[in-house]
């Protein structure tokens, strides 16, 4: 699904951004331009970030705990 549609970043460019380390929402930015044309999407892509950015923290904190 498109997220923004001024540069045509979808949900999964965004969430690939993220799990190659994109560690904050400027940096999706600079990687995929998202939010940086009319601005309409800046909610959503917002949201989506930190979906992504969530469920990686997640996945980490439950593999550390695993070796804990
Ligand atoms: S829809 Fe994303 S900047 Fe316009």
């Amino acid at each position: 699904m498109y997220v923004c549609i001024c540069y045509a970043v979808r949900e999964r460019d965004i969430e690939r951004s993220v799990a190659s380390g994109a560690a904050s929402f400027e940096e999706v930015q600079k990687q995929l331009q998202i939010s940086t044309g009319c601005g309409a999407c800046r909610l959503e892509a917002d949201r989506c970030y930190r979906r992504f950015a969530l469920s990686k923290h997640s996945a980490r904190f439950s593999s550390a705990e695993e070796f804990a």
